[in-house]
């Protein structure tokens, strides 16, 4: 967003920093073939960061280049994100021009749909392609950041050797994600799902463009906090029960514990749906043909199918690595987790 270079690069390394965890990912490219070269997933101490802010850059550093010299990557080059909720992304159609003419024209349509002050924010834009209705238009999407996020990140990769040569969006590097996995679902009407650590994202995409977009409040940090209250215990024992060691507990607990995850399931299905409904009410009562779930808490056990049961839409996990060579079968159970990086590792490669 930030950076532009007119080529990729031969190797891509995508960084995903998260508030439960920073994802790593090296990918190659050879002709049309794509294939992991190195993968990590490094857990951080609570409050580390917090939805895509580094609090305590220190550690984060620390943690980020031992990963880096444990898997002998070599790269400098890397692709980082800054989480939707701090970007305004924005759709216009405009009059097709040349490039250094869009550049100007650019400015000035920005500063009407950027709320900050222009001066204040890192903005750049990307023709999508010709209109649909429109052959004389271009759809561009311009993307816009406050300098003060993007510069936290680019600061912590910069301390740790690296150069961040390209800034995406979280929820664009996961649609550019989807987009190569899953080109069959191309002419289709689609939501993508995104639980994470901070919060649930809700798309509906369809022909490679974003069509909305919804962030819910709801996400794995606050669901540990509640199970925690809820059961008065610390927040790394809910933590561990959440994440599958509830087996640990006796039945009593575990009833009780199963009838409390079903109506935090409920509670983030209802909004799943309010999302969907809303998208449908304002767009020709179109709904999406299936939904794809990923991130952590797409793991939360009973989810998907609440979500597919009270929709009534089919529900799919996504497979991250579905388009690309992946010898480590240990690193299925957690596919869940690398939306995010593989979207960015592609970037570093286009
Ligand atoms: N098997 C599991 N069952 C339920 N929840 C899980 C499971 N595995 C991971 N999680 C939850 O997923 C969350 C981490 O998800 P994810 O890695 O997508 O978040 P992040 O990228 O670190 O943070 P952010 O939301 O800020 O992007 C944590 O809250 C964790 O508890
Ligand atoms: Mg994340």
């Amino acid at each position: 967003m930030a950076f532009k270079l007119s080529f990729g690069l031969k190797n891509g390394v995508g960084i995903d920093i998260g508030s439960d965890s920073i994802k790593i990912l090296r990918l190659s490219k050879s002709g049309h073939k794509y294939s992991v070269l190195d993968f990590d997933v490094i857990g951080l101490p609570a409050a580390a960061v917090s939805g895509g802010v580094i609090n305590d850059k220190a550690s984060v550093a620390s943690y980020l280049k031992s990963s880096f010299s444990r898997l002998g990557i070599k790269e400098k080059n890397v692709v980082i994100a800054v989480p939707c909720k701090h970007v305004i992304i924005k759709t216009i159609e405009m009059p097709k021009m040349k490039e250094n003419e869009l550049d100007s024209s650019i400015y000035y349509e920005a500063q009407q749909y950027i709320t900050y002050d222009i001066n204040e924010v890192f903005y750049d834009y990307v023709v999508l392609g010709e209109s649909q209705t429109e052959p004389n238009n271009n759809m561009i999407m311009i993307v816009a950041g406050k300098k003060d996020i993007i510069n936290n990140q680019t600061e912590l990769i910069q301390e740790c050797g690296l150069n961040p040569f390209r800034v995406d969006v979280d929820c664009i590097a996961v649609e550019n994600m989807f987009n190569f996995n899953y080109p069959e679902e191309f002419d289709e009407l689609v939501s993508l799902v995104r639980v994470g650590a901070s919060e649930t994202n809700v798309h509906v995409i369809k022909k490679g463009f974003n069509l909305f977009r919804r962030d819910i409040p709801i996400g794995g940090v606050n669901i540990t906090e509640e199970i925690a209250k809820k059961f008065q215990i610390d927040f790394n024992d809910a933590e561990n029960i959440k994440t599958g060691g509830i087996g640990n507990r006796n039945i009593n607990f575990q009833s009780n514990y199963a009838v409390y995850l079903n109506m935090i399931i409920s509670r983030v299905t209802s909004e799943i749906q309010r999302t969907v409904d809303y998208f449908a009410a304002n767009n020709d009562r179109q709904y999406p043909k299936r939904i794809y779930l990923t991130g952590g808490s797409s793991k939360l056990p009973g989810l998907s199918g609440d979500i597919e049961g009270k929709l009534n839409i089919p529900v799919e996990v996504i497979n991250p690595f579905r388009g690309i060579l992946f010898k480590d079968e240990s690193a299925d159970n957690r596919s869940h987790l690398f939306g995010v990086a593989v979207g960015l590792a592609l970037r570093g490669l286009e």
